[in-house]
């Protein structure tokens, strides 16, 4: 199938983009690199070198010998060139993966809690319409939180105002999507060198478990947030991407409509995600403790009470891998980049608090 990835150049986007060619699909590319961007604006890197996608789309191409479709579009900014990219790769399904994911960089000011909220609605109010005048009948596919009926972050609203928008567009120009629910996204996919996803582990853009883990790298204590007791959704890169293909596999001839699946590898709450991460860091030869900081967010209560794990069960879908290898994977990864975490290891510990306050947080 003809698969545009809009988002392609980040984090999830990218190990999907060569996960679906692997498969056989024809994938093509929208992004305008904005995570790149932003990254460099708080002062970070990926701590995984990243290559740029022209340099990308060469090893791509030796690969898997088929060529990358790739267009620059800001889809917030750029509404005809986005209708022109949907009229050229004449896709069957997109994904759609360009918003700014970050509930921290949202919370951060001013500035950027409206540039998160205009980047991700506006944007996706772009790409409906475009599908609306281009290619009405694609199936439309995106990922979404689980958590979204008690959301604490002006990032994560964008996503329930997104997801709504996409449920309305199928009401009313009888669209096709699909929402991935999910959890807090983990590790990474061992690849050839320049084809590798981007890894961040800063605050602002690190999801919690790789944060921790790269707090072990840098001789750091693991630090969970208040009593560690608070319980989270995780799932691992490799098992989104695989939830992303069965959903494409088991869709293809569905009607009209939007639905919605839960998927996640386990609810699990941060100090026992602290804990594992210091067992397999010790296993590899790294000495680290866990020490519990004081919570800079101001957080709903979570209720977890009849959630089902993994509704893409209806499809015989049960996912493979476990927490601990993953964790060695990437953990490995670290490792071998040790010298870049080292650089940015002042950053692995949080300063924004939800109450606009910019310091450190301190030890319980
Ligand atoms: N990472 C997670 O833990 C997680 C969890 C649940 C859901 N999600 C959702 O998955 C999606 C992808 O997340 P990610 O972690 O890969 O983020 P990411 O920032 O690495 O990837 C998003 C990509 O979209 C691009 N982009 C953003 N705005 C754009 C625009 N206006 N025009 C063109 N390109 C644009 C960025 O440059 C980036 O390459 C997001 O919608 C996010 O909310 C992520």
């Amino acid at each position: 199938m003809r698969i545009l990835i809009l988002g392609g150049d980040g984090y999830v986007g990218w190990p999907m983009a060569c996960f679906l060619t692997e498969k056989g699909h024809d994938v093509g590319i929208v992004d305008c690199f904005l995570r790149r961007e932003l990254v460099k604006q708080v002062n970070v890197e990926s701590i995984i070198p990243v290559y740029d996608i022209y340099q990308k789309q060469s090893i791509f191409k030796k690969k898997y010998k088929k060529a990358l479709w790739f267009k620059f579009c800001n889809i917030e900014r750029e509404y005809n060139k986005l209708v022109d990219a949907l009229n050229e790769f004449s896709p069957e399904i997109i994904i759609h993966l360009a918003e700014i994911p970050s509930a921290v960089y949202s919370i951060k000011n001013a500035y950027t809690s409206s540039f998160v909220a205009k980047n991700n609605i506006i944007g996706t109010l772009n790409l409906l319409n475009a599908m609306k005048r281009v290619c009405g009948k694609v199936h439309l596919i995106t990922l979404g939180n689980v958590i979204d009926d008690s959301v604490d972050n002006f990032g994560y609203l964008t996503k329930i105002y997104t997801q709504r928008s996409i449920e309305l567009a199928c009401k009313m120009w009888k669209f096709r999507a699909t929402t991935l629910k999910t959890g807090s996204i983990y590790g990474t996919i061992l690849t050839d060198k320049q084809l590798k996803t981007r890894l961040d582990v800063d605050e602002f853009f690190g999801t919690v478990i790789n944060r921790f883990c790269a707090q072990a790298v840098a001789k750091l204590a693991i630090t969970p947030f208040g009593k560690g007791d608070r319980k989270i959704a995780v799932i691992s890169l490799k098992n989104v991407i695989q939830a992303i293909s069965v959903i494409i596999q088991n869709t293809e001839k569905k009607g009209v409509g939007y639905c919605e699946f839960n998927y996640v590898d386990e609810i699990c709450d941060l100090l026992t995600l602290a804990d594992r991460c210091c067992a397999v860091s010790k296993e590899l030869g790294i000495d680290v403790k866990v020490r519990c900081v004081e919570n800079p967010r101001i957080e709903n209560e979570l209720n977890w009470d009849g959630f089902v794990l993994n509704e893409l069960e209806k499809f015989n879908y049960k996912s493979s891998g476990n927490m601990v290898d993953e964790l060695r994977i990437l953990i490995a990864e670290l490792l071998a980049n040790n010298k870049k975490i080292q650089q940015f290891s002042r950053r692995l510990v949080p300063e924004v608090h939800w109450d606009r306050r910019r310091e450190r947080v301190r030890f319980l």
